[in-house]
């Protein structure tokens, strides 16, 4: 029998819940506690004002606490809590894949949902193998992510990621699994601003890929745009370009991964507009809410979609799909966010913002330990020389500094901070930003 202490846990007891990708220990040891949130700030539950310098994580691209948002997610409940997403619907679901379709590249027409941007990555794979199922090409079965890729937590995204201290707890994971190299070479890239010119050639690295295993038994290809969480690795200038070339000369998909680039990041919808690549999937979640709602999903090309709609038509096309698919609160948190992105026109402010914004981070290169600094869209990666305590200490301290001493949000990435900030921040905002990130590195020397 379980002996459990009959006395209520105390309000504030931090042990039961084992927070993800946290040091819980230390974080109980001196807690992080959020209240609330509005515009560009946090507010902490010892009544403290943070600048948000992450978009919460690469989420909130439109602030925080926007009250058009929180007013549909309530009218939304009240008119309907849940309806089951398996051979019923709801129109908000139709006309938010349409919206989202709208703002796609031509071609990717189809929508399919889910509630993170880990089973946007396991869809899109899985949609993959089908798709050559019963496109007749059964073998192609492998799939190939990138070192450096993060694609969720997920069987299949831990898989074709390329983070070690996420897979090598995990077993073998999926078998038939390939990457190519990151993208990244200090030497060669440091201290660029945007795009790297070196580096178009690691996408190369696919055809010595389909030499050793066989294009007919290659499925699909997924990469970031700009690699976020393994500190923002922007993709070099022509890499995409030259992938997709490569991809499609041998019948391999290629799926972007645009959990973090989708919805304006870098200045465009998808980082697809940016870079003129036509994916054959992008994956979605983060920004389609702003943060509000849990949701994901994949944009298919029409080619993909319409090969899936041949069988009778009383059968179910794809076994595939989750119970919260399209939810309800989600759908009307997705509305009214891409109500807000058109309106402000916010994807256009990132473009506009972003030579202001890479100047900005840039002038952090003289601090010290400071080894390189990327920016692309509003996005960059500050790598910091680890120090004596091992890799990731820097980084760790740097991000409590921020939070209890400086009153600023990041990210980091073992020793490299991330700066993220919402695409509503004013220039005076990310001079603060910037500000509080000098004197937190000063602080870690
Ligand atoms: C590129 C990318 N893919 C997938 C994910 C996983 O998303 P989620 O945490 O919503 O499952 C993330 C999360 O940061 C991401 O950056």
């Amino acid at each position: 029998m379980l002996d459990k202490s009959p006395a209520p846990p105390a309000p504030n007891d931090l042990a039961a819940f084992w927070m993800p990708f946290t040091a819980n220990r230390a974080f109980k040891a001196a807690p992080r506690l959020i209240a609330g949130a509005k515009g560009m700030h946090y507010f902490s539950t010892d009544g403290r004002k943070i600048i948000d310098g992450a978009a919460g994580m690469w989420c909130c691209n439109a602030g925080h606490g926007r009250a058009e948002i929180a007013s549909a997610i309530g009218k939304q409940a009240e008119a309907l809590d849940f309806a089951p997403p398996f051979q019923f619907g709801i129109p908000q679901a139709f006309e938010l894949a349409n919206r989202i379709a709208a703002l796609a590249p031509n071609g990717l027409d189809h929508v399919f949902f889910c509630n993170s941007g880990s089973e946007a990555a396991d869809t899109a794979l899985k949609v993959a193998l089908a798709y050559h199922q019963i496109n007749g090409q059964g073998s192609r079965i492998r799939l190939i992510g990138r070192e450096r890729g993060y694609h969720g937590v997920g069987f299949g995204g831990t898989s074709v990621g390329g983070i070690v201290s996420n897979r090598k707890m995990f077993g073998t994971l999926l078998t038939g699994v390939d990457h190519l190299q990151s993208t990244y070479d200090r030497e060669k890239q440091a201290f660029s601003k945007g795009e790297p010119d070196y580096g178009a050639h690691f996408a190369d690295e696919l055809e010595r890929l389909v030499s050793l295993h066989g294009a007919n038994t290659i499925a699909a290809v997924i990469v970031e745009p700009m690699a976020g969480s393994t500190g923002v690795l922007p993709a070099p200038k022509g890499y995409l370009k030259r992938l997709r070339e490569i991809t499609e000369r041998h019948g391999i998909l290629l799926i972007f991964d645009e959990v973090i680039t989708g919805f304006g990041r870098l200045g465009y919808a998808f980082a697809a507009e940016r870079y003129g690549v036509l994916p054959d999937m992008i994956t979605f979640a983060k920004g389609i809410t702003n943060g509000a709602a849990p949701m994901g999903g994949v944009l298919v090309r029409d080619t993909i979609h319409d090969a899936f709609m041949s069988g009778p038509p009383n059968a179910v096309e794809l076994f595939h799909g989750y119970t919260y698919s399209a939810h309800p609160l989600a759908c009307a948190a997705g509305l009214a966010t891409l109500d807000i992105y058109r309106d402000e026109k916010l994807f256009e402010r990132a473009r506009a913002l972003e030579p202001t914004f890479a100047d900005a981070v840039m002038s952090l290169r003289s601090e010290p330990n400071v080894v390189d600094i990327r920016t692309v869209g509003i996005t960059a990666g500050i790598d910091l020389a680890p120090n004596g305590n091992g890799p990731g200490d820097r980084g760790f301290a740097a991000l409590r500094s921020g939070f209890h001493d400086h009153d600023v949000m990041m990210r980091i990435a073992g020793d490299t901070l991330a700066l993220t900030p919402p695409l509503i921040a004013s220039d005076d905002q990310i001079g603060e930003i910037i500000d509080k990130v000098a004197r937190v590195i000063r602080a870690v020397a």
